[in-house]
């Protein structure tokens, strides 16, 4: 039987099926908890049990005094819960609630997705884990001397596995080292989160996402946490190619529309390049904006996320407020 967990006072609720510590629980779920280790060591997640059961899944380091015990302080990383419970605990409400972190990543692995993007799978220690939110990015080290940001293409829920998209960029030092000469086992030095680029999860309205070529990256992240939560009523995604081969990964939107009934992906490849748009290309961006408002009236009443490179973005961010949507219901990121 699955334990239903309430957050207190927070009001966020989700189910745990299975061993899953509460942390575990809570991340796959969606919901930012505060923690730092994941590991019994650093005391953040130390949270008040309310009323339930949990269970002690492993021996923790950090010592939680008597009075803490005896008030039902538990480690939500430590403890599962037995019986449906509720918990009082902090959750990050915004960006400025995660800490800045520096971890020292190993590569799991790089792969060529085609003769144009690779990706980068870095996986964190087990006990030093990257606490993110959907959406954000990270900067990375190589050897100390190169460095540049990549926005996160995995979701929080799995916080110590993380990927990135990278384009092949010859003359660029940093995408150029991560495309050609990073192997596996080797030390990226990771140093973040940072943008503010998340998802704005009081919103109950339709959500439509953007990408421009790899803006996929940080959308993936947003949508994935968008599908735990399973708060939305629809989900539109449209990945907007330069061309068809800055598709990269087209089965994971095709995916998600098999699988869910609220879910809807279109393809599009534009035939220009998106990252210096022309007086002409910029108009026809603007058509095929105009197309997709047509096709998918939801946008009025949606939340509209837009990320890839700058000119693309702020072309559709212009759009869209231009057409009647409210400029705080768009949110944008652009490179
Ligand atoms: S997250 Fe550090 S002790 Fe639980």
């Amino acid at each position: 039987m699955p334990a239903h967990v309430s957050i207190l006072p927070s009001g966020h609720d989700f189910s745990i099926d299975g061993p899953d510590s509460i942390l575990e629980g809570a991340l796959h779920a969606g919901v930012p908890l505060n923690y730092g280790c994941s590991g019994g060591n650093c005391g953040l997640c130390k949270a008040r049990l309310v009323s339930g059961q949990v269970r002690k899944t492993r021996h923790h380091d950090y010592v939680l005094t008597e009075a803490e015990k005896s008030q039902g302080y538990v480690l939500m990383c430590s403890n599962a819960a037995v019986t449906d419970v509720e918990i009082e605990a902090d959750v990050a409400g915004g960006v400025h609630d995660i800490p800045l972190q520096q971890i020292a990543a190993r590569v799991k692995s790089i792969t060529a997705l085609n003769p144009d993007m690779a990706l980068l799978h870095l996986q964190t220690p087990r006990t030093n884990r990257l606490r993110f939110l959907a959406g954000q990015s990270v900067m990375l080290r190589l050897g100390g001397a190169v460095s540049g940001v990549l926005p996160i293409a995995s979701c929080p829920c799995d916080d110590r596995n993380l990927l990135f998209h990278v384009p092949r960029r010859p003359g660029n030092v940093f995408l150029d080292h991560l495309f050609s000469r990073l192997a596996s086992n080797d030390i990226v030095d990771i140093e973040g989160p940072q943008g503010e680029f998340i998802l704005h999860e009081k919103s109950s309205r339709p959500l439509c996402f953007i990408a421009f070529d790899t803006g996929f990256a940080p959308v993936k992240s947003l949508i994935e946490h968008a599908l735990s939560l399973d708060a939305s009523e629809a989900i539109f995604f449209y990945w907007i190619g330069s061309d068809e081969r800055s598709i990269y990964l087209p089965n994971i939107g095709r995916a998600w529309a098999d699988a869910l009934d609220n879910f809807h992906y279109t393809e599009l490849a534009a035939g220009y390049d998106l990252a210096s748009l022309t007086e002409k290309s910029g108009e026809m961006l603007k058509t095929m904006l105009q197309g997709i408002a047509e096709g998918c009236h939801e946008i009025r009443n949606g939340d509209i996320y837009i990320a890839g490179q700058e000119q693309a973005v702020r072309a559709a961010a212009q759009f869209f407020v231009g057409m009647g949507v409210s400029n705080v219901r768009v949110f944008a990121t652009g490179w």
